[in-house]
């Protein structure tokens, strides 16, 4: 391969990288949650029966939390959350925690 090409996808690649690592996405949070998450933690992300409020937690704890039940760091009791969270890849929880820290407590 020829060398300017390959530092033109270096480039791209660390671009790439630079994107994803660049946190949450509120609006993509939204979506997300809306597929999911308000089943069980509410339209407004108040909670519900047995299921704690999202709404207006720090956004770094959120993120915390989503990784810790998917490395199985953090259980819970039915496995509701490990369940969940299987298929979120880590932008996906960057931009459900931005989500939910915007919502008013
Ligand atoms: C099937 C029901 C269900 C669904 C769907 C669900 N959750 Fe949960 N979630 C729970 C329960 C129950 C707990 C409490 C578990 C525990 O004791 O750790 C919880 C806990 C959490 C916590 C930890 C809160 C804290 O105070 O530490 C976060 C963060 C969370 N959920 C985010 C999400 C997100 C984001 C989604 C959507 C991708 C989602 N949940 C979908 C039931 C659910």
């Amino acid at each position: 391969m020829n060398t300017r090409i390959m530092i033109t996808l270096t480039f791209v690649f660390f671009l790439a990288c630079g994107t994803l690592h660049a946190g949450g996405d509120a609006a993509a949070g939204e979506e997300l949650a809306s597929m999911d998450c308000i089943d069980c933690h509410g339209e407004d992300g108040k909670g519900g029966d047995g299921t704690p409020a999202l709404a207006g937690m720090d956004e770094a704890y959120l993120v915390e939390q989503l990784k810790a039940y998917k490395s199985g760091e953090r259980t819970d009791e039915g496995g509701l959350m490990a369940m969940t969270v299987e298929e979120l890849s880590e932008q996906d929880m960057a931009n459900l925690a931005a989500y939910y820290a915007t919502l008013e407590k």
